[in-house]
């Protein structure tokens, strides 16, 4: 979800201002995703290497996350089953009170499962993950760390980047192995539902082969 700074400064008000409309657009990205059929979306809410921003854009992107889980109706009406990623310390005791709740009412949902990736790192969700089975001294083989990932969910098939860069960010390296990578220049609170059915429909007709040859060495 990224370019809610740059949406912001293009408007000549506060970076805040910029994530406020990024959550509206998290909230409208889950619906329509949603509606569209997409049973499992991870969203990246805030990196490991966000704390490196100035306390109070941090302490903004915090309340913003409050106030995600303060929608609990808006999740229940929905359908919306909530899990979270990412590592527990630092967050502030309200945050993870609101998300603890949320993911604890949310969890008999079925229509879609939204992963909020919050104070996530995907090199430190592996070594989380190798960490545990050592700590249960089990075989580290790529299954096992797939099953020890901070959520068992199924491997993404598309990742989006909004926001012109073309990089990962440390977003679900071990899971994304084989995901399709979608980019766009479109900021992230600019994103609109025709071009985010675009991008999965274009994903949707495009051949994954993991490798092989797939049906391509028939044509
Ligand atoms: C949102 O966009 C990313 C989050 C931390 C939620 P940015 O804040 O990175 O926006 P730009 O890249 O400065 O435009
Ligand atoms: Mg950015």
């Amino acid at each position: 979800m990224d370019g809610n700074g740059r949406w912001a400064t293009a408007r000549n008000t506060k970076r805040t201002q910029g994530h406020q409309e990024g959550l509206k657009k998290a909230r409208d990205v889950i619906l329509w995703c949603a509606e569209m059929g997409v049973p499992y979306l991870s969203l990246y809410v805030f990196s490991t290497e966000n704390w490196k921003r100035p306390q109070t854009e941090v302490d903004g992107l915090f309340k913003l996350s409050q106030q995600f889980f303060d929608q609990l109706n808006l999740l229940e009406e929905n359908g919306v089953k909530v899990v979270v990623s990412g590592n527990r310390a630092k967050l502030p005791k309200i945050l993870l009170d609101k998300m603890d709740n949320v993911v604890k009412v949310t969890a008999n949902n079925t229509k879609i499962c939204v992963n909020l990736c919050l104070n996530y790192g995907g090199r430190q969700e592996i070594v989380c993950a190798v960490n545990k089975l050592i700590a249960e001294n089990k075989q580290i083989n790529e299954e096992n760390l797939l099953k020890c990932m901070y959520v068992d969910l199924p491997e993404p098939d598309l990742i989006v980047r909004t926001g012109g860069k073309q990089r990962l960010s440390n977003f679900l390296l071990f899971q994304g192995a084989y995901a399709e990578l979608a980019f766009t220049d479109t900021l992230w609170p600019d994103l609109t539902k025709q071009e985010l059915f675009d991008i999965i429909k274009k994903y949707s007709n495009s051949l994954r082969n993991f490798g092989g040859l797939g049906d391509e060495s028939t044509k």
